[in-house]
């Protein structure tokens, strides 16, 4: 049920209306900057009504399509409803649509895969065009004026710093304990004039509980009362555990070794299985308490706050299961003093990532026997999701670790190939790679070294003696010693998978 008190700001409340009233400030061809990041705080009612606009304006022979920007990936309901009735021209700087990503795959499409630290920064210097219409959920907005933002901040800001047109949906379904959550720093410039970020710890507080918006810009408010997507998870087939034991065995030997303090450095963790096993892995642990500095909180993170293993976490969003989203409704008052959600520039800017020295376990498609990932496309071609915020943090965090099964498609392919047909990370930003047989500690290894832990620790024992041939002949071959490659074999797997279905020898 929609609930108006959510709006206590007399000065909007006369633009009050309907999704589909509000769609209408939508025009052909806008770019419409909208909320949203892994399936959170993402705008549930104008969507549906675009796309009934959309629909209508087909009908008539019209063709009706919009540029879609936005935190990060969103929901069905947005992203995969506008692709399907080819409602988007451009979409940036994020998806994991299925129906988006075939439409994208299909050169339907126009997509830029981008860090998620460059967009808000690209979009004030103009790259993809003027703002029109910012579409942005909320929480509430207060009497004064000010929004209380929703369950993901992302890119926020910006689109209602840089669109002509607001347009604010008030989802009373989002918990009003959100409030004072946020840390929406205003500070952020262009160079010459860019000041030091002055977080020194994931705790650190440097901006303002709201978001800012003209009430004059505010063309529209959509009360609402509609859930996030959930993320389910997928069966644990047992690969995730054991890579999360790798991964929590190599951090005990870092402690050991003295490289890492017992509280170990704050916790960066790409979503999905693998990273909630190695959160899960760590709950209860030696190491405690941990603080994390990440993109997305998920499950296993509220586990860890719950059990005190975890004392504080950053992000830009939220992104949890039903049962996660249950949780943080039941206990967000004792959560409300150990999360900040802070806009996406910030979360994941590499001057505080550097400086916080953020251990980054994010996962991939494969990797080759340098090290080099690639962790967007698949055969070289077909975008899979994007590189999302994985870049921002390999590149300067601490430790970068990189986590796959070492088969996919029931072993019809290695996860650990001679030559990547993608690079999104490369050999020199890329530390451990880690699959279900073991891991890879690359640092300090000159490339040929590199090659030997990787197909001894991380291939599967399928492929480890093709693996070892494939290195030994381009070691023994004419071609340079220094990272040796058969350049008529080296994509060959990939080739031999699309021909044949597999890439074992045929
Ligand atoms: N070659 C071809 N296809 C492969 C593959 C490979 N080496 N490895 C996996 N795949 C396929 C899987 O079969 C699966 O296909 P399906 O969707 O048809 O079933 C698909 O790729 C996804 O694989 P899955 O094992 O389900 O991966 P995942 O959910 O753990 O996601 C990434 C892995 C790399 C796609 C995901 O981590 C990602 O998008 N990363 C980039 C963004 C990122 O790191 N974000 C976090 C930063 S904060």
């Amino acid at each position: 049920m929609t609930d108006r008190s959510r709006v206590r700001c007399k000065a909007v409340a006369d633009k009050v209306m309907p999704a589909e009233e509000a769609a209408a400030f939508i025009a052909p061809g806008d770019n419409v900057g909208m909320s949203g990041f892994t399936g959170a705080g993402y705008p549930k009612a104008v969507p549906a009504a675009l796309v009934r606009r959309i629909t209508h304006a087909t009908e008539r022979g019209d063709r009706f399509a919009v540029s879609v920007w936005t935190g990060a990936s969103t929901a069905p309901e947005l992203d995969g409803a506008l692709a399907a009735v080819d409602g988007i021209d451009l979409r940036m700087p994020y998806q994991s649509d299925p129906v988006s990503r075939a439409k994208i795959n299909a050169g339907l499409l126009d997509y830029l895969d981008l860090h998620l630290s460059h967009v808000a920064q690209m979009v004030w210097e103009g790259f993809f065009g003027h703002l029109d219409v910012a579409l942005v959920e909320v929480a509430g907005i207060t009497a004064d004026g000010a929004l209380i933002p929703s369950s993901s901040v992302g890119n926020n800001k910006t689109w209602i710093d840089m669109a002509d047109r607001v347009i604010l949906e008030v989802n009373s379904w989002q918990p009003i304990e959100l409030e004072g959550m946020h840390d929406i720093y205003y500070g952020t410039e262009l160079p010459p004039h860019r000041k030091p970020i002055q977080i020194l710890e994931p705790s650190d507080r440097i901006g303002v509980p709201y978001l800012h918006c003209p009430p004059e810009k505010i063309v529209a408010v959509v009360p609402t009362h509609s859930p996030d997507r959930n993320t389910p998870f997928k069966q644990d087939d047992g690969d995730s555990q054991l890579i999360a034991g790798h991964v929590v065995d190599f951090l005990t030997h870092e402690v050991r070794r003295g490289r890492l303090p017992p509280t170990l450095l704050p916790l960066q963790s790409g979503v999905g299985n693998i990273a909630n096993a190695v959160l899960a892995g760590l709950d209860g642990g030696p190491f405690r308490p941990l603080t994390a500095y990440t993109e997305v909180i998920q499950d296993g993170m509220l586990q860890l706050l719950r059990s005190g293993t975890l004392s504080f976490v950053s992000a830009t969003a939220f992104s949890l299961s039903e049962d996660g989203i249950a949780d943080l409704r039941a206990n967000i008052a004792d959560y409300r003093d150990q999360i900040i959600l802070r806009p996406q520039e910030i979360s994941n800017h590499p001057e505080v990532i550097r400086r916080l020295g953020c251990l980054a376990m994010n996962g991939m498609i494969e990797a080759d026997i340098y090290g080099n990932v690639n962790s967007t496309h698949i055969m070289g071609s077909s975008i899979q999701n994007g590189i999302g915020g994985s870049g921002d943090f390999a590149r300067n965090a601490y430790v970068a670790m990189f986590l796959t099964p070492s088969i996919a498609d029931n072993g019809a392919i290695s996860c650990i190939v001679p030559m990547v047909t993608h690079v999104d990370h490369t050999e020199h930003d890329v530390h451990v790679i880690v699959t279900e047989q073991g891991l890879a500690d690359l640092r300090g290894l000159a490339p040929r070294r590199r090659a030997q832990q990787i197909i001894d620790h991380c291939a599967h024992p399928d492929y480890r003696p093709a693996l070892q041939d494939y290195l030994d002949r381009a070691t023994a071959s004419g071609s340079g010693k220094h990272t040796p490659h058969l350049l008529d074999e080296a994509l060959s797997w990939h080739v031999r998978y699309l021909q044949a279905g597999t890439m074992r020898p045929v």
